[in-house]
């Protein structure tokens, strides 16, 4: 017998891939697919996040005090995806606002970008205890969104920040180490793995071969 959280986090996997509630899956079966619906980039994203705004799919759900979704633009050309939130973010349910995000925020701008004209989400939208790793299960149970949220957003470059968002991303489990440095094709989008910026933190001499990575996603979004 499938436990409640597996049945939840079918539904909501269901839901999300047919854009419908599953009380009208036949009828969603004939409908366009996610990419061809009508509404904004942002009415869609909207929709996602009332959609999940209970989320129970995994047991993070019940300990959190904020879902966080993601936040930017969402005719965003560049995505930044980091690993899940930690407790500044859990508090104020953004994305990247503690010490991690602060550097983020200066590496998009030495970018010539701002955080206004990027979109950055994590693979988990809830905080696991103390900052641990996200759980396989957690990750399979939370992927519907991020597909959902990139499947919207449709950007040229997703910037996958740390192991744990590369390894999700490109289905590997090879380290980021050798991941980063280029370009790996995710169902037609650019994806560049690079350092996380917390690692960053305990490891400032790696800054170089982050603004190595960054200066290509520059140079493919031709601001260099
Ligand atoms: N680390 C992440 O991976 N994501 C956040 O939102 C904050 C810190």
């Amino acid at each position: 017998m499938p436990d409640a959280n597996a049945l939840r986090a079918a539904r909501q996997r269901l839901e999300t891939e047919t854009g419908y509630g599953v009380a009208s899956l036949p009828a969603a079966r004939t409908a366009a697919p996610a990419t061809g619906r009508a509404g904004s980039k942002a009415e869609r994203l909207a929709e996602l996040q009332r959609r999940y705004k209970d989320c129970m799919s995994c047991a993070l759900g019940s300990r959190r005090t904020n879902l966080v979704f993601g936040s930017g633009d969402p005719d965003a050309r560049l995505m930044f995806v980091g690993e899940a939130p930690g407790q500044d973010e859990d508090e104020q349910g953004l994305p990247f606002v503690g010490a991690a995000g602060q550097l983020l925020t200066k590496i998009i701008e030495a970018m010539k970008l701002t955080r206004q004209s990027v979109y950055i989400a994590n693979t988990l939208k809830c905080r696991p205890p103390n900052n641990r790793a996200p759980l396989p299960e957690e990750q399979s149970a939370c992927s519907p969104i991020l597909e959902a949220q990139i499947d919207i957003i449709q950007p040229r470059v997703i910037c996958a920040l740390g192991k744990s968002a590369a390894q999700a991303l490109l289905g590997t489990t090879e380290p980021i180490g050798r991941l980063r440095g280029r370009f790996h094709d995710r169902r037609g989008i650019k994806l560049m793995p690079t350092f996380h910026p917390a690692y960053l933190l305990r490891n400032p001499g790696d800054k170089k071969l982050v603004w190595q990575d960054c200066q290509t996603i520059m140079r493919e979004l031709g601001l260099l």
